[in-house]
C-alpha cells in the first residue's frame, strides 16, 4: 500500500489527528488482559474533581481507580446506571459524565461534549453524537449541521441561547464520525435519561435515528416516526414528556429535498409548544 492510500485508510478509520510528539510502539508493550471483544477496560481511571458539599449534602464524584479494571459492556451499563442514579443536579451529572471512563469512544475522543443552550429552556433537543468540530470545541452541534439546526429553530422563533437546550445520545465522538453502536448508546443511556429528567423540558425533540432508537426504543425509520407526538418517560421521570422526532440536520444537508418535511416538523414543534402553554 502506498503512503497516500495508507493515510487515507487511517482517515477512513477515524484516525485524523496526531496526539503525541513521538510515535509509540504499542506492539512492544503488554497487551491488556481482556476476555471479551468490546470489553471496557479501565472504568473511572481519569482524575476527577474532589468531593464537594452543597445544599443537597456531600457529593463525591466517581473515584479514580489506580488499577485498570476489566469490565464487560453490561458491567459498564450497570456502572453508568448507578452513577446516573447518584447524580442529583445537572452539575453533578455533568461532573459524573466527564469522569466516566466506561465507554470506549471516550478513548479516541478529545473532549466530552455534554450540552449547550439554556438549561431552563422548554425544548430539549437530543442529537446523535459529537462530530469532528464538536470534538474540538466540546460543544454540541457547533459544526455545519449545528448551524442548520440553529437556523431551523430560529425559523420558529427559538434561539439556542434562550429557548433550547441541546445534547446528544452519546457524549463522545465515535471514530471517523460513525454512528454510535448499540453498546455505546446503551452505556450512555442512563446518563441521557437522567439528563432529560433534570432538565424536565416541556418538549423533547429527537434528531435522527440514533436518539430515536435509543430513547423511544422504536426501530422504524424517521420517515415513519416523524409527524406525530409521543409520550416519553423513563425511570427518573414522574410524568411523561411530549416528544417529537425529526430528521437529523446532517441528513437534511445531504438530502435538501427533505427540508420541506422538516419544516412541517418545526411547525409541529411550534404547535405542541402553543398547546402546552394554553
Ligand atoms: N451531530 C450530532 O448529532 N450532534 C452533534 O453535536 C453534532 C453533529
Amino acid at each position: 500500500m502506498d503512503k497516500k492510500s495508507l493515510l487515507q485508510w487511517y482517515l477512513d478509520a477515524g484516525v485524523d489527528e496526531a496526539i503525541g510528539n513521538e510515535p509509540v510502539q504499542y506492539f512492544s508493550m503488554h497487551a491488556p488482559v481482556s476476555s471479551e471483544v468490546g470489553a471496557i477496560t479501565s472504568i473511572n481511571t481519569v482524575p476527577v474533581a474532589s468531593a464537594h458539599t452543597s445544599s443537597l449534602g456531600t457529593y463525591a464524584p466517581p473515584s479514580p481507580s489506580s488499577t485498570p479494571l476489566h469490565h464487560t459492556p453490561s458491567a459498564a451499563v450497570a456502572m453508568a446506571r448507578s452513577l446516573a442514579d447518584g447524580a442529583r443536579t445537572l452539575e453533578e451529572l455533568e461532573e459524573t459524565v466527564r469522569a466516566f471512563d466506561g465507554c470506549v469512544i471516550k478513548k479516541t475522543a478529545s473532549k466530552t461534549v455534554f450540552s449547550d443552550g439554556n438549561p431552563k429552556a422548554r425544548v430539549m433537543i437530543i442529537g446523535e453524537a459529537p462530530g469532528a468540530q464538536e470534538d474540538k470545541e466540546g460543544i454540541p452541534f457547533c459544526g455545519a449541521s449545528g448551524q442548520l439546526l440553529d437556523r431551523m429553530f430560529a425559523a420558529i422563533g427559538l434561539s439556542r441561547k434562550n429557548d433550547v437546550y441541546i445534547s446528544n445520545s452519546v457524549f463522545w465522538r465515535p471514530p471517523g464520525n460513525r454512528t454510535p453502536n448499540p453498546e455505546e448508546s446503551a452505556i450512555c443511556l442512563p446518563f441521557v435519561e437522567k439528563h432529560i429528567a433534570l432538565i424536565k423540558p416541556a418538549l423533547l425533540v429527537l434528531c435522527g435515528g440514533s436518539a430515536t432508537t435509543s430513547l423511544l426504543n422504536k426501530d422504524a425509520s424517521i420517515s415513519r416516526l416523524r409527524g406525530k407526538t409521543y409520550d416519553y418517560t423513563n425511570s427518573y421521570i414522574d410524568s411523561p414528556i411530549k416528544t417529537v422526532v425529526m430528521y437529523h440536520p446532517a441528513y437534511l444537508l445531504r438530502q435538501p429535498g427533505h427540508k420541506r418535511l422538516a419544516w412541517n416538523d418545526l411547525l409541529l414543534v411550534e404547535n405542541v409548544l402553543k398547546g402546552l402553554s394554553s
